[in-house]
């Protein structure tokens, strides 16, 4: 990296613009040399402006929830990103009304509720190991990664919309494929060949058409039948209580669409990733596999799990929970200032753009011992300091999901640990690549044997 900025206003960093085209080739390694070399809050000029990054917990939530109403999620790079799909839901909206819709969601997600939804989260998981059932005695590689992003967008569909999309699940499916595959990356690197660019281009755009066009339909066919008003009691399936019923008194058709596809894209993809890295790490580290095949064993024996067991799976959860810690799905939180501010004595002017990255605080060595290993155990109830630990986000704007993905995830691995053993494939290259979720840049290609 060139030499550090002594001098000026600014937080310390690199003199020179840095190349961003280098840096989106490892942003891990950057955000860390960040720290590492320049400290707790560090600044650099990348792509025409100044961007802030601070490193340590206390700084983290002066943004997210001391000073939160000073920073704002308008104009960042993520909501550059997602606007053109999602419009203005939950993610990207601001101000009174990102406070309105809320308020309006927020019963339906609350921990109580959500639990409601085991049914179709087992269902769906069930009809995942049938469909594997006939390899599990060749042995032959399963690409995890992707079979668990269909997985958690079957359930996810059902959940939001209240009703299975059956056959169009697939073209639904496919569509969110592209729009991911699009905007995965927030500023697409300069192809090598434009037609290709143009290609995804058009197929995101072909995408997004048919993504809104479904999801119209579904309100349409859900409004006709009289549902809504039901927020906070009542969730199920079969159209009597939807994510999507509790709002469909507070929302227009627009509104509810973006909504609806907000709560989509959010979810699915970040709730496949921390089981996908879940699995991982319990095959790198046997021992803790073991305990958590024993939880599972002596607390469902050959039963189907339900939320009721929740509370009975600590290891299951802890798993996923020291995943989300070294693998966060979600691995960067940007904000814009809207006046201007001072952190950590640095003067922070209006319009500045600030990150804090849990690639970073997830594994800082001063908050964490022995931060790059495997250990689901410190999760057994210590308190951690406050926003240090952000695989949510913090603050006011913290995951709405949060609950749902939790009880998702451990009953979905529950489920997979009594059924099968899941092996990496010998030989298979794992690194994370941080686009806009962290995913393995290969996909995880797993073997799976019955028990
Ligand atoms: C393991 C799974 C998940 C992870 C790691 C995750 C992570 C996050 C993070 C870090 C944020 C805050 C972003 C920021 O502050 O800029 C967030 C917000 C959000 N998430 Fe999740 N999420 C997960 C699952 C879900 C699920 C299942 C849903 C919905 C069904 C969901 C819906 C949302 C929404 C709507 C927001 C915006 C909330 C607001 O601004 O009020 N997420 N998520």
């Amino acid at each position: 990296m060139p030499p550090i900025t002594q001098a000026g206003p600014y937080p310390p960093g690199p003199a020179e613009p840095v190349d961003m085209r280098r840096m989106r080739r490892d942003p891990l390694a950057f955000v860390t040399g960040m720290n590492r070399r320049y400290g707790d809050i560090t600044s650099h000029e990348g792509d025409g402006e100044r961007v802030f990054m601070l490193h340590r917990p206390e700084l983290a939530r002066h943004i997210l929830k001391d000073n939160v109403a000073n920073y704002t999620k308008a104009n960042t790079p993520d909501d550059a990103m997602l606007r053109p799909l999602l419009g203005n839901g939950l993610l990207t909206s601001d101000g009174e009304e990102w406070a309105k819709q809320r308020k309006l969601c927020a019963p339906a997600f609350r921990r109580s509720a959500v639990t409601s939804f085991d049914g179709i989260i087992t269902e769906e998981t069930q009809a995942l190991l049938d469909r594997w059932r006939p390899t599990l005695g060749a042995g032959a590689p399963l690409p995890v990664e992707h079979h668990l992003t269909s997985l958690t967008l079957a359930i996810l569909t059902r959940a939001v919309l209240g009703v299975d999309l059956g056959s169009a699940g697939e073209g639904f499916g496919r569509a969110v494929d592209a729009a991911n595959r699009f905007m995965g990356h927030y500023v697409p690197d300069p192809d090598p060949d434009p037609q290709d660019t143009a290609l995804r281009r058009q197929g995101y755009v072909q995408a997004r058409m048919f993504l809104q066009l479904v999801t119209r339909t579904v309100i349409a066919a859900r409004r006709s039948v009289g549902g809504g008003g039901q927020a906070g009691h009542g969730h199920g399936e079969a159209g009597t209580g939807s994510l999507m019923d509790a709002m469909l008194d507070g929302l227009d058709d627009t509104g509810l669409r973006d909504q609806v596809l907000t709560l989509i894209m959010a979810g699915h993809e970040t709730t496949a990733k921390a089981l996908t890295w879940t699995l991982y790490l319990l095959d790198r580290h046997p021992q803790e596999a073991d305990k958590v095949r024993e939880e599972v064993d002596r607390v469902l024996g050959d039963r189907t799990p339900t939320a009721a067991d929740l509370s009975d799976l600590p290891r299951c959860r802890r798993a996923v929970e020291e995943a989300m810690r070294l693998y966060p799905p979600v691995w960067l939180i940007s904000r814009r200032a809207t006046g201007p501010d001072t952190i950590a004595g640095h003067h922070v002017p209006a319009g500045t753009l600030v990150c804090v990255s849990q690639w970073v605080l997830h594994r800082h060595p001063d908050y964490w011992e022995r931060p790059e290993a495997y250990v689901p155990d410190r999760f057994d109830g210590a308190a951690l300091p406050s926003h240090l630990y952000l695989p949510f986000g913090g603050g006011e704007r913290a995951c709405i999901g949060r609950h749902l993905a939790l009880v998702e995830a451990v009953l979905v691995l529950a489920m997979l640990i009594r059924s099968v053993r899941l092996e990496l494939e010998p030989g298979f290259v794992v690194e994370p690549e941080a686009l806009v979720t962290l995913r393995p840049r290969h996909g995880m290609r797993m073997t799976a044997r019955t028990r």
